[in-house]
């Protein structure tokens, strides 16, 4: 049906599992793949990465619902360069380069809301809609054209619940269709955080995209909820989802097919392409960026949000509740992440094989160098 998504729906996921779980089985891709190390350490690669893909998909920049009213924005580097997405006065989210026009002086900081951008140099002030709206002491600069120095706009797409930037200097593909909604309008910004990781933003990626680790990493976090190896994986186009299922899905075997629910009973991951995660857990729903630093540096910049129905208090309660606990397993993450960093230096692997149940990570290493090929 056009609209929606093509991933399977709530009873197709149980269906699934319940059925995974009875034959002691998980979904598998058909082959291993081989990635050759040198394109976690090559500066080239990580500039053509960044430049031809990273710049130029769209690539999720923040929830709506961080950007709930007229005039809320949020500053941050994208791809390594300084962006500002904001919602217009017609409610229309946009994005720019986060740089003045008169000599170069990031304009906006962080997160917030306001009527105008003000330069905090010398005070260049801005529309909303990027437009140079005052000049202090305008006759200081004759002949300018104002209407030549408004803020150098990006697209921007507002789908799926999130915000899309890309910096594509000409129209890119949208290939966001076959996803779902991941963050529904009800759904509150409770947190924002970013942290430096040691390690290539794919490897990073990587320990999202399968439940193979999940029993030697996480044997006293994530392990005792949920199963050794046992996932349902889906691919959209080039973005995927990952369902970890909790232990306690069993209990939807007597739910009738109409009635029944996931949310609380599995985790989803979806990887959309390149660099996000959307990480739907009981309580609270999380956007990942990895946004890279350099060929072994990422920055994870996260996004939290309730989730949605019920009383706001109790949902922020609950999510925060869960948050800790999950902030244990993350942490377990990316001990594993930093420590396979410091041997991507060494020669003991040519490649990094990938085996039947990392067939996400396959999907996404497939896309990467086809997009790179473009
Ligand atoms: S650099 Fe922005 S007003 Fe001068
Ligand atoms: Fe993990």
């Amino acid at each position: 049906m056009p609209g929606m998504s093509a991933l399977l729906n709530d009873h197709e996921i149980t269906e699934r599992v319940l059925s995974h779980i009875a034959n002691r089985s998980t979904d598998a891709g058909d082959v291993l793949w081989r990635e050759p190390v040198e394109n976690y350490r090559s500066k080239e690669r990580f500039a053509a990465e960044t430049e031809r893909v990273l710049r130029r998909s769209f690539t999720a920049f923040c929830p709506s619902a961080a950007l709930p009213e007229v005039g809320s924005f949020i500053a941050r580097d994208a791809a390594g360069r300084p962006i500002v997405a904001v919602r217009g006065k017609d409610g229309v989210v946009r994005a720019f380069q986060n740089v003045c026009r008169h000599r170069g002086m990031r304009l906006a900081a962080d997160s917030g809301c306001t009527n105008a951008f003000v330069c905090p140099y010398h005070g260049w002030t801005y529309e909303l809609n990027g437009s140079l709206r005052h000049i202090p002491h305008a006759e200081g600069f004759p002949g300018l054209d104002k209407e030549q120095h408004g803020l150098a706009p990006l697209r921007a797409a507002e789908r799926h619940g999130l915000v899309f930037v890309s910096q594509a200097s000409t129209a890119v593909a949208d290939n966001l269709a076959g996803l779902p909604e991941m963050i529904a309008n009800d759904q509150k910004l409770y947190a924002t955080s970013s942290r430096e990781t040691e390690a290539n933003w794919k490897i990073v990626l990587e320990g999202f995209l399968e439940g193979y680790h999940i029993r030697a990493t996480h044997p006293e976090t994530f392990f005792p909820y949920g199963f050794d190896n046992l996932n349902v994986i889906e691919h959209t186009g080039p973005h995927s989802r990952v369902t970890f299922p909790f232990r306690r899905i069993q209990k939807l075997a007597a739910v009738p097919a109409n009635e029944r629910r996931v949310t609380g009973f599995v985790t989803f991951v979806y990887h959309i392409f390149p660099n996000a995660l959307v990480t739907v857990l009981s309580n609270h729903t999380n956007l990942l960026v990895l946004e890279p630093l350099g060929i072994d540096r990422t920055n994870l910049v996260a996004y939290s949000v309730t989730n949605r129905g019920g009383d706001p208090a109790e949902a922020l309660e609950a999510a925060t509740r869960d948050a800790a606990f999950t902030e244990i397993g993350a942490s377990e993450d990316r001990a594993m992440v930093s420590a396979i960093q410091r041997g991507v230096p060494s020669d003991a692997n040519e490649s990094f094989v990938f085996g039947r149940y990392e067939s996400a990570i396959v999907h996404f290493h497939r896309t990467l160098d086809a997009a790179l090929r473009l």
